[in-house]
């Protein structure tokens, strides 16, 4: 009998070795669930949905590797979250699924809420100018974007007719991706989760139906993690009023007290008054 090798599913393959190489992973493990869902995802793409070209992992992945229980779960879901195709329509259109970024021990998790035209590109959360506003808040808070972890509710960037359209996920592209996200969250155990704007509050909490102009800047609940509501820095570029970044920042200090870091006295004051403000830039 001769056994005949299906061109995508080698593409898929192929793909995924690279990546593993890439992140300077020598060997692996062989399991035999994970190969029948790549064998499942290669016949179902086969049907119909060819598999776009990955670029190279994003420059934080290929950091070397430090060591933690945590790293390795997350390297072990990380296949299954690049391979999964349960919403078709996104899986066709995405370059690269974002799976997220950041210290797999971190003690603070920011989620937004999904991908855009430079994060699908990049293979990384939160690289547009969005992104870069939320760097210069972190760093604001004392901590780097290494230290903390940075992840989405959706892990595809939302199909979109015109190149640079950017649309919300759909409450059932949700709660498809939802699970990809707790196991992160399970893996990491933050002691803080922060959810960046209103679609990422509902995705993570579907029975909210408050808008985050008024859930903002108070404590959830996500299975015994405080959840920290607040903007999502695309708002605060589109409103960089001082008020509205004042708020924005006692949101974060409101954070960075729960997680019991110093707070500088300068730190306090950031947008009390258009003179001390520092993201403007
Ligand atoms: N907006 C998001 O919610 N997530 C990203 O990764 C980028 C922009």
């Amino acid at each position: 009998m001769t056994a005949r090798l299906d061109p995508d599913a080698v593409l898929v393959a192929v793909q995924f070795l690279e990546q593993e190489r890439a992140k300077g992973v020598r060997f692996l493990r062989f399991d035999p669930d994970l190969a029948r869902e790549w064998e499942e995802a290669a016949g179902r793409l086969v049907e119909g949905h060819p598999i776009p070209a990955t670029p190279p992992p994003p420059q934080a992945a290929l950091a070397p590797a430090k060591h933690s229980a945590r790293r390795s779960a997350l390297d072990a879901l990380r296949p299954k979250v690049l391979a999964c195709i349960q919403c078709p329509h996104l899986a066709r259109r995405r370059k690269q699924v974002v799976f997220g970024v950041g210290n797999p021990d971190a003690e603070l998790m920011f989620v937004g809420e999904a991908p855009g035209a430079e994060e699908d590109l990049q293979g990384e959360p939160f690289v547009g100018r969005a992104g870069q506003l939320l760097t210069k808040v972190i760093q604001a808070m004392g901590m780097t974007r290494e230290e903390v972890y940075i992840g989405n509710v959706l892990k595809c960037r939302p199909d979109v007719e015109t190149p640079t359209g950017n649309r919300k996920p759909t409450p059932a592209e949700m709660a498809t991706c939802l699970p990809w996200l707790r196991e992160q969250i399970k893996i990491i155990a933050p002691r803080v989760l922060v959810a960046l704007g209103d679609t990422a509050v509902k995705g993570l909490c579907p029975e909210i139906a408050t808008g985050i102009t008024r859930l903002r800047g108070k404590w959830l609940d996500f299975g015994g993690t405080p959840l920290m509501p607040t903007f999502h820095p695309a708002y605060l570029l589109r409103n960089p009023a001082p008020a509205v970044k004042r708020q924005w920042w006692e949101d974060m200090l409101a954070v960075l007290e729960k997680l019991q870091r110093p707070i500088t006295e300068k730190q306090r004051g950031y947008f009390r008054s258009v003179a001390t403000s520092r993201l403007e830039s």
